[in-house]
């Protein structure tokens, strides 16, 4: 094989031809980048207990997420300016996801209106319609709120997905220090588009709360998810404003910096939702057997946003569909070595806490 054998090599090879400024963008995190950091090295941390001969058979990775069959349990995590990463931006991202059968979760960010994405997405499959999620960052106001949630709706979303870890922008300094704030000429926001014709800038507002939620639920009949739960009474708070699924997330430490690894509060997150709702984790997710111990811990799936970032940078839409496709193979190889063939069926037993020195 040529070109990059995993999503690390992946991750250089874009770095590699990405400009300091939008380097540090992507990559980086807020303040000490102490979670950036921990999101990975957390999953190292975490060894696996395979069982033998258990005759499971091929693996089949394709799971359900909120009634939508997917053919791997990894999502594409919201992730804001695409453009930036690659001229097609959002375009290539949506062909991909749909080319590999998988949800992508569309940022509220993007550099390409929703409609657009949308469409993209049908080019590829005119069979079903590929799936998309749309991320949502709850406006103060909330007829500017409803009418982005109308688009995403018209545009054929099938879920909300409600960030809440963000009630002001994390400090990013390496933006900080390249005096980096605002999009170049020629790029936007064409969600945040009124019908005026005005482009807003996005409010990340303290005053949302649980109130909003509440709004939302009553405003829309798509699924909500929230996105950015760690501590396990909000998870079970989701659940009890109507959420329909929650996203162990800190925001790939981009938001609070030393806010604790995502996946070592998922059994926690589990065990407090009691099944309630389905439980899905991001932050640092790298390898197939990373996905594996997510899914033992209580994930129904997983979603990954930095790769997807570098894929599209590396070589738009076909450096996406490598992540993709290098992801899935590894899910593949990791579930037979583990003895199992059904991701769905994986147990908590598979993972064990070690120290390796
Ligand atoms: C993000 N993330 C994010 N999340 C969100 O809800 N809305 C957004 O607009 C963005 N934008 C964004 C931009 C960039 C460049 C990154 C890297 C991340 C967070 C994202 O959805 C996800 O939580 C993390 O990226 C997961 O961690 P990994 O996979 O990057 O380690």
């Amino acid at each position: 094989m040529t070109g990059p054998v995993n999503l690390r090599e992946v991750e250089q090879a874009a770095r590699a031809l990405l400009d300091r400024v939008r380097d540090d963008y992507f990559a980086g995190g807020a303040q000490d980048e102490v979670t950036v950091r921990g999101n990975e090295s957390a999953f190292a941390r975490l060894a696996l207990l395979p069982r033998v001969l258990t005759g499971a058979g091929d693996p089949s990775p394709e799971v359900t997420v909120l009634g939508e069959r997917v053919s791997m349990p990894v999502l594409l995590a919201p992730t804001a300016f695409h453009e930036l990463a690659h001229p097609e931006g959002e375009r290539a991202t949506a062909r991909a996801a749909a080319a590999a059968g998988t949800i992508l979760i569309s940022a509220m960010l993007s550099t390409v209106a929703i409609e657009d994405i949308a469409a993209e997405a049908r080019k590829v499959s005119s069979e079903h319609e590929p799936p998309i999620w749309f991320q949502l960052y709850l406006q103060p106001d909330l007829g500017f709120t409803e009418a982005i949630v109308r688009r995403a709706e018209a545009a054929g979303c099938r879920a909300l997905v409600v960030t809440a870890d963000s009630p002001a922008l994390g400090r990013h300094e390496r933006n900080d220090r390249n005096d980096f704030h605002d999009l170049p000429p020629g790029m936007n926001c064409p969600n945040l588009r009124e019908q005026a014709g005005e482009v807003r800038n996005v409010v990340l507002s303290p005053e949302i709360s649980w109130r909003h939620l509440e709004w939302l639920r009553e405003t829309t009949s798509l699924p909500i998810l929230v996105k950015g739960v760690l501590h396990p009474d909000d998870a079970r708070l989701a659940a009890d404003h109507g959420a329909d699924g929650v996203i162990v997330s800190n925001h790939g430490g981009r938001q609070l910096d030393t806010t604790p690894p995502s996946i070592r509060l998922l059994p926690r997150i589990a065990d407090a939702v009691e099944g309630r709702v389905p439980v899905l984790l991001d932050g640092g997710v790298r390898r197939g057997t990373d996905v594996v111990k997510a899914l033992a811990l209580g994930a129904r799936a997983v979603a990954i946003g930095r790769p997807v970032v570098w894929g599209l940078a590396y070589d738009g839409e076909a450096g996406v569909t490598k992540v993709l496709d290098l992801l899935r193979r590894e899910i593949v190889n990791a579930l037979a070595l583990c003895g199992y063939a059904d991701p769905a069926a994986v147990r908590r037993d598979l993972v064990e806490e070690v120290s390796w020195r």
